[in-house]
């Protein structure tokens, strides 16, 4: 099983704001819901809330949701312990590849894994304040980059972004 990062990342390093996303980009948003479509999805508890209730859990994907609280119910997803037992878990449903979705919390967690090959960021134009990051210095040295298009500022998309396809060459 191969295990992927996916993240919109701003300039700064901002990803969210007050357990929310800080832009609108629906194209963004089309790649993520295609790419992960049919695979497993790790996402964080307090991320996972951030979802408007009517869109969770996430449809055609299996959704596993981490928290340290033993006695969470999240209807629809299954809910694990620790980043290792979601991925097992991942794994036991037959995903071909399983996405990190974050929040910052369970991304930080991920960097520090070697076994994370590939990582998806969508790189914002923007820098906009907020109060959870991603490590962009963590996916530089030690992995190839392959750009999968540029995307302009239009009534779709709030900020011009790029899409770019991060794969681990060392560990
Ligand atoms: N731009 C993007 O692509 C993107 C993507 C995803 C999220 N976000 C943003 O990120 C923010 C949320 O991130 P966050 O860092 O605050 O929270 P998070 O990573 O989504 O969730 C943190 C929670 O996950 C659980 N957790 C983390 N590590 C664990 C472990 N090792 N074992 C068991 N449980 C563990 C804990 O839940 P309990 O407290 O229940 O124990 C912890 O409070 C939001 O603003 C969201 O919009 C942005």
């Amino acid at each position: 099983m191969r295990i992927s990062i996916i993240v919109a990342v701003a300039s700064n390093g901002v990803i969210g704001r007050n357990n929310d996303l800080v832009w609108r980009l629906r194209d963004d948003m089309k790649f993520f819901s295609e790419t992960t479509r049919g695979q497993a999805v790790i996402t964080g508890r307090k991320n996972y809330e951030s979802i408007p209730e009517k869109f969770r859990p996430l449809p055609h994907r299996t959704n596993i949701v981490v928290t340290r609280n033993t006695e969470y119910a999240a209807p629809g997803a299954q809910v694990v312990h620790s980043l290792q037992e979601a991925l097992d878990a991942a794994a036991v449903a037959g995903a071909e590849e399983a996405f990190i979705i974050g929040g910052g919390e369970i991304y930080r967690q991920a960097l520090e894994r070697d076994d994370v090959g590939r990582a998806l960021l969508t790189h914002v134009d923007a820098a906009p304040e907020g109060d959870t990051f991603f490590d962009l210095s963590a996916v530089a040295a030690g992995w190839d980059r392959v750009s999968h298009g540029r995307f302009e500022v239009d009534e779709r998309n709030e900020h011009a972004f790029e899409i770019v396809e991060y794969t681990r060459t060392a560990p």
